[in-house]
């Protein structure tokens, strides 16, 4: 039975959490409700996917060289107008897009980094994909050419980020960095409602996440960590979407690893639309976020589509997993 007596949606939540933290940095409502109107519209396509025509390839290449799919770019073209509506937001960058997307006249303080369709070569399989995105604020005066450096900041300086899970269920699981909630999209009111409050990263897990096709092509302190796992019992849980393996390593505990390998030193995952939002997130929660270097949130981005190696997790098994790699 459901109790409909507390449901709290997310412009609700948004609402109260403001008047709590007038000082905070500034009104974000707008923007949310943008991007949960996009969120509900390719959740419906996603819905809908294998009755309609949007699976397969788009028959392009992005700038990283990778295929489109025809979803990749629905979802893109969703966010990218459904963002420029709110008036807040003065540039958007997209790993769908080479440049960064200058949103005309616009008079808002705020950038937008979004990967739209997060987990693209599982979305012929109906497997869980997602949305990721990562707020902050311009340096540069309003009204002035937003700069590449305005677009280029540390992960330190977000002050939201989050991600959407279409799953079987749709979620939204955010942070403005007093701590992570997450609402799961009721489709009978329409709404996203507080279903996940105050989520916190249990501090041991028992999974590893990592692609171990890759195994060969990892360093030595690698390989010792992973072989670790196997004889301590730590399960092996791989879905190929970062944000949904993300997403149960939040909720069950966990690490999870794209490595640099000898052909991708710098691993696989991007830096702007993936591992900062994902790493606000994880230290919000009491988790932890690291290159195998530094502090993902520290990184100094240098190209909008650089690429960084990401290990992110429950606290224990972060430590765990430098103390191993590093002996
Ligand atoms: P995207 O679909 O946005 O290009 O991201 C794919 C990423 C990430 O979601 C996933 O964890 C990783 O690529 C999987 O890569 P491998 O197939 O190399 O494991
Ligand atoms: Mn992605
Ligand atoms: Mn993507």
């Amino acid at each position: 039975m459901i109790n409909r007596k507390n449901v709290i949606t997310l412009s609700q939540f948004i609402a109260e959490e403001q008047l709590k933290h007038p000082s905070s940095s500034g009104n974000l409502s707008k923007i949310f409700r943008d991007i949960k109107l996009a969120a509900k519209i390719v959740n419906r396509d996603v819905r809908k996917a294998g009755l309609v025509d949007i699976l397969g390839e788009h028959g392009s290449t992005n700038i990283q060289g990778e295929e489109v799919k025809k979803l990749d770019v629905i979802a893109n073209e969703e966010f990218m107008s459904s963002l420029k509506q709110s008036g807040d937001i003065c540039a958007i960058l997209s790993e769908e897009s080479e440049e960064i997307i200058h949103v005309k006249n616009s008079r808002g303080k705020y950038i937008i980094a979004i990967d739209p369709l997060d987990g693209s070569s599982n979305i012929d399989a109906n497997v869980t994909i997602g949305t990721i995105f990562s707020i902050f604020k311009r340096k540069s005066p309003v009204g002035d050419a937003v700069t590449n450096e305005d677009c280029l900041q540390k992960g330190e300086n977000q002050i939201a980020a989050g991600y959407i899970l279409y799953g079987s269920s749709t979620m939204l699981v955010y942070t403005t960095g007093s701590g992570v909630n997450g609402f799961t999209l009721d489709i009978s009111i329409g709404d996203f409602c507080l279903s996940h409050p105050q989520i916190k990263s249990p501090k041991h897990g028992k999974i590893c996440s990592v692609n171990i096709g890759n195994y060969k092509d990892f360093s030595s302190s690698i390989k010792h960590y992973i072989d670790y796992c196997n004889e301590k019992g730590i399960t092996g849980r791989y879905i190929g979407s970062f944000v949904a393996d993300f997403h149960r390593n939040l909720i069950k505990g966990g690490v999870y690893m794209y490595p640099g390998t000898l052909k991708q030193p710098e691993g696989k995952l991007r830096l702007m639309y993936e591992c900062n939002p994902m790493a606000f997130l994880i230290e919000q929660a009491g988790g932890k976020a690291t290159t195998g270097d530094i502090r993902i949130m520290e990184v100094n981005p240098k190209e909008l589509h650089q690429r960084v190696p990401i290990i992110i997790g429950s606290s224990n098994m972060v430590d765990n997993a430098m103390s191993l790699i590093n002996s």
